[in-house]
This record gives structure tokens, sequence and C-alpha cells, in this order.
């Protein structure tokens, strides 16, 4: 078999799904360079070395070290992309990188965002109004003038900082604040770090497509739903994403046809504009992940990034048909034509630590993790599991849970039911002081899904 040396760039469960998928390679025989927030467990059992820390020098020299056993490298986390990691690593080295360059990657600018969506698809923008500390010398005018759009937004608002915040400052109408002072202290701490935009809330369904990019071609994938609340019911703080499912085709339940297809059509206008004239490979891996919300008058965009999803990523390689090893050389030679995925639904359930998400304000207990009864599931359920560690280290010969989400299941099914069961069947496997979501892919979550969407579009 061929040898192929790869960078992984590595922050969670995500990584080691990317891990996964290189090391189930039938053509390849390859040895992972793991950069990594941590001392992942799964990954380093695949990895030929391991670096820790995501800081831009630190994982070039890493790639330096190795560079002559290293045929291309890949990054999964935003941080990276977003400082930058492709081009000091493909001008410091011989790597060539799959992720977009730094100027490519639009998700460091909500704004941004909304300027290239005013440009190119006007109708799936919210409407919304961009303040920038620069544009205010004083408070009262800038409070002045949100009180006049929150005028003309009846309140119904969404507070984003500008910049990427993993969710976490931004502000929901309802739901984080239900009073405009309330939501004027809210946008007061984004401000301080920089432009906030205060948009039109949207009432939908949420979905998104992430797409695979040569540089020159698009490939769209099937639609994934996140659960991005804490808890069961959509309630709670908005976490990093709980779970998510996709069917056994390219849309939701809760979606037409239509929708797909004009979120496909959204996707392929943003990126014939990032990419302009020429076909310099600047758009390279995924470069958009683009978030949607299903709503009465069509398809809106509430986010775009530049990497794969975590978890939604995971709904996917694990049920590609094509060597995954063979994606990556096809992105890096301009040759991505088509991509081939199973039809089958899959179900993602993260267990997490009992202070994420807000469920316990303190947690003093043991964080050993045993994830070998989960694990001993693929006797069962043979490929249609998955396993894989996210905030979790390596400490001796035992594993530990960190702050985040330290450990996703995957089921895969002919529906989203059979795959769910198979999903928590590994959630209820894993030995360690966790908790999770119990309703993602659940047959009441879906119903009121599509029920939502059909009193919209009454
Ligand atoms: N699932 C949310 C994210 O990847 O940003």
């Amino acid at each position: 078999m061929e040898k192929v040396g790869v960078l992984l760039v590595s922050y969670g469960s995500r990584a080691a799904a990317i891990a996964d998928a290189l090391h189930r390679s039938e053509s390849y025989d390859v040895s992972i360079f793991d950069a990594d927030k941590q001392k992942n467990p799964f990954i380093l059992e695949r990895a030929a070395a391991q670096e820790i820390g995501l800081d831009t020098e630190k994982i070039c020299d890493f790639a330096k070290k190795h560079q002559d056993k290293i045929d291309f490298g890949i990054v999964g986390p935003e941080g990276p992309i977003i400082a930058g990691i492709r081009d000091v690593i493909e001008k410091k080295t011989k790597i060539p990188m799959i992720c977009p360059t730094k100027e490519h990657a639009i998700e460091r600018s909500k704004v941004l965002q909304r300027r290239l969506l005013e440009k190119c698809c006007p109708s799936a923008n919210p409407r919304f109004r961009v303040f920038d500390p620069k544009a205010y010398a004083s408070k009262d005018k800038l409070k002045k003038d949100i009180w006049a759009w929150l005028d003309e937004l009846e309140n119904s608002a969404v507070v984003k900082p500008d910049a990427p915040a993993t969710g976490k400052g931004v502000g929901v109408w309802g739901d984080h604040f239900s009073t405009r002072e309330e939501l004027f202290n809210h946008f007061l701490t984004c401000y301080e770090h920089g432009p906030v935009i205060i948009e039109e809330k949207v009432d939908g369904e949420e979905f998104s497509l992430q797409f695979f990019s040569d540089g020159k071609h698009l490939i769209a994938t099937d639609a994934v739903r996140d659960y991005k609340r804490a808890f069961d019911g959509d309630l709670g703080m908005n976490t990093g994403g709980m779970g998510s499912y996709k069917d056994s085709d390219n849309k939701l339940p809760f979606m037409d046809q239509k929708d797909w297809d004009d979120a496909l059509g959204i996707g392929k206008r943003i990126f014939d504009e990032l990419k302009g004239e020429g076909d310099g490979p600047f758009l390279r891996g995924i470069p958009l992940y683009m978030a949607y919300t299903c709503a009465k008058d069509g398809v809106k965009v509430f986010e775009i990034n530049s990497r794969p999803g975590d978890p939604e990523i995971i709904n996917l390689l694990p049920i590609l048909e094509d060597d995954f090893v063979d994606v990556c050389f096809r992105m890096l030679d301009g040759s991505l034509t088509k991509l081939d995925f199973a039809k089958k639904a899959s179900v993602i359930t993260y267990a997490v630590p009992m202070t994420y998400g807000g469920y316990r304000k303190a947690f003093s207990g043991d964080r050993r993790i045993d994830l070998s009864k989960a694990y001993e599931l693929d006797k069962k359920y043979h490929d249609s599991i998955r396993i894989y560690p996210g905030s979790m280290e390596l400490r001796g010969k035992e594993t530990f849970a960190l702050g985040s989400r330290v450990v996703c299941t995957v089921g895969i099914g002919d529906d989203i039911e059979a795959a769910r069961n198979i999903s928590l069947d590994g959630i209820v496997s894993i030995d360690g002081a966790l908790w999770n979501r119990w309703d993602i892919g659940s047959k009441g979550h879906i119903k009121k899904s599509i029920e939502h969407m059909k009193s919209l579009r009454r």
C-alpha cells in the first residue's frame, strides 16, 4: 500500500472522525502527525506523532520537523484557519494544506458575511444593521440609533458580535433578554470588543449544508440539523452543539426539496463571489459550512463558517463511500467533481461534563472516563457505530474528561430512529460522570419541527 503522511490540526471529536476516515483508508497506509488541543486518546492511538498546542508557530514547527514524511495537512478548528495556518505552513514548508486561506476564511467576520449576502443573495439575508464603535462618539447617540432600529424590528432582534464567539456572544430577544435595556447591556458586552450586528430574528427551523471544494468545484452534501441548546426541548444556553442528525436522503423531514435546492444555490453564489475570477485554490477543504433557517418566506442564512462543523461533519464522514485520502488528493489537485455517500441516516449524541451548558454549578467528583464498553458495541453494530472522544485526555493508562464536549457516539441506520437507538446505546455504555440530551433526532423533536414549518407556511 502507498504510504501517506498527513498533518492533522485537531480539536475534539471532529478531528477524531477525520483521523478515523484517514486511518480506515483501504488504498493508503496513513501516518497521522497530530497537532492537537489535548492528548486525544483516539487520535494518539492512530498517530505517528502528536504535539499539543494550537498556536500557529507551534503547529508550523511541528510540521517542519516532520515535513519529509508529510504529503498534506488538513485542519478542523476555526481558530487556526482564521489565524492563517494555511498561509504560514505553505510559505514555510512544502506541505499543501486543506483549508481556506486567511483571506478567504469568511467565518472571521459576521459583518463581512452579511455584506457578501447583501451583494449576491439579498433575499437570504435577514434585515440587519452594523453598529461600529468607530462611528459613535457618544453612547446617547448609539442608544438612540439602536432604539430606532428596534422600533423597525418591533424588538424581534438578534445581537451578534462581528468576531466569531462560538455562538456565545449571540443574544436573542425572548431568550437572552426581554427588555431593551437588557438587550443594550448584552450589546455593550460585545461592543467593547468591536462592531456588533443587530438583525431581524427569523422564525423557522435550522439546518446546515457543508460544501467540499478543491478551490474550483463546489460539492454540496446532505442537510444536517445541529442541536445548539444545552437541554432537551431546546432549552438552556447555546453550546458548541449537543448532537445532530441527518436523514437517509439530502433533506431533513421538515424541509421541502426546494429548501435544499435554494440552500445549494445560495452556497454556489457565495462561493463564486469569494472565488472571484481565476482558479486559485484558495477555497480548498470545506470552505463553506452554511447555517440556514427554513423560514416562512424561504431559506435565510444565519451564519457562514469556513471549516467542517462539529458535530455536523461527523454525520457525513462515516458514510462517505469514497476513500477519504483520495478525496484529499482530489481537493489538492483540483479534480474533486463529486462525492458519494451511503443513503443512510446518522445521529450523533454528545456526552458532556457535569458543569457544561449550566447543568451543574460545580463538580468535584472523579473525572475518569472509561469508553471500553462503548467501544465493545462494534461487535453488535459493526460499522454502524462510532465512538469519538473529544475534550478528553490520556494520562498514563487512563482517560479523563476535560471542560468541553467529552465524547460523541455516532449511530448509522436506514432511518433516523434506527440511527438514534444505536447512538443512545453508545451513550449509556459510557462509564463516567457525564450528561447528554436525550432528544437528539427523536420522533417528538422532529414532529415539532415539521409542525412548526407547517404552521409558518400555512
Ligand atoms: N455545530 C456548531 C459549529 O460547528 O460551529
